[in-house]
């Protein structure tokens, strides 16, 4: 089994489609209704920014430096996505001040849906190009090593608020891929959060992992 990246994106997709329901039952003539849009839309915009920023950095300099180009539009998709996201806060944060308010709010739901049917063509991009493009091009060393300094700064109780954010929208194997890597790039912290399992997994998933630990990395370290 090769190391994987945008394990992720399985949060990614369903936040962003959360949103989309939320806006597609919003009453804009409610000020109370719009602000908590704007707060959950701010949290999904400043999301999406780091998660780009996080693939530029780490991802696509890694395929520049193996001389690979496949990461190009979706270099060009995270700078379209930068326009997309303030023509977005642009139109949100009009609605208010808007002579009608519906057909703003409205607007505004159209231009947020057709971007994520957008973002989701990208994730797409992502997975089914540039993946494996990455494990013919790096060791899974190299691709395991894109998260380690994330992991060598996070506290474990950061570590547990990633993990519950994440691992609901993610099944087992996705799990126990996230723990495995945390485990190799930080044995203490690792040690320290299973200790917190009860927060993240079901009685069965602990169990599973703990008896499927051992192959796991044995899997792991023989396929290297
Ligand atoms: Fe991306
Ligand atoms: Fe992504």
């Amino acid at each position: 089994m090769r190391a994987k990246l945008y394990r992720e994106h399985k949060y990614v997709s369903f936040a962003l489609s959360e949103l989309e329901r939320l806006i597609a039952k919003t009453d804009f003539t409610n000020d109370a209704a719009i602000e908590h849009v704007k707060d959950e839309w701010q949290t999904i915009k400043e999301m999406l920014k780091g998660h780009a920023h996080h693939e530029e950095q780490n991802i696509h300099a890694l395929l520049e430096k193996k001389g690979s180009t496949v990461h190009h539009e979706a270099h060009d998709d995270h700078a379209y996505q930068e326009e997309v996201l303030e023509n977005l806060q642009y139109r949100l944060s009009a609605v208010k001040t808007s002579t009608d308010r519906i057909e703003a709010g409205y607007q505004f739901y159209l231009a947020y849906r057709k971007f994520v049917g957008d973002n989701l063509l990208h994730l797409h991009e992502e997975e089914t190009k540039l993946l494996p493009e990455l494990q013919k091009l790096c060791t899974d060393d190299e691709l395991r090593a894109i998260e380690y300094p994330t992991y060598n700064l996070m506290t474990v109780e950061e570590m547990v608020e990633m993990v519950q954010v994440l691992f609901p929208q993610m099944n087992f194997s996705d799990k126990s891929a996230f723990l495995i890597d945390i485990k190799l790039a930080q044995p203490k912290k690792f040690q320290q959060l299973l200790d917190k399992a009860t927060q993240f997994l079901s009685t069965e998933e602990i169990e599973r992992f703990l008896n499927a630990q051992k192959s796991l990395l044995e899997m792991t370290c023989v396929e290297k």
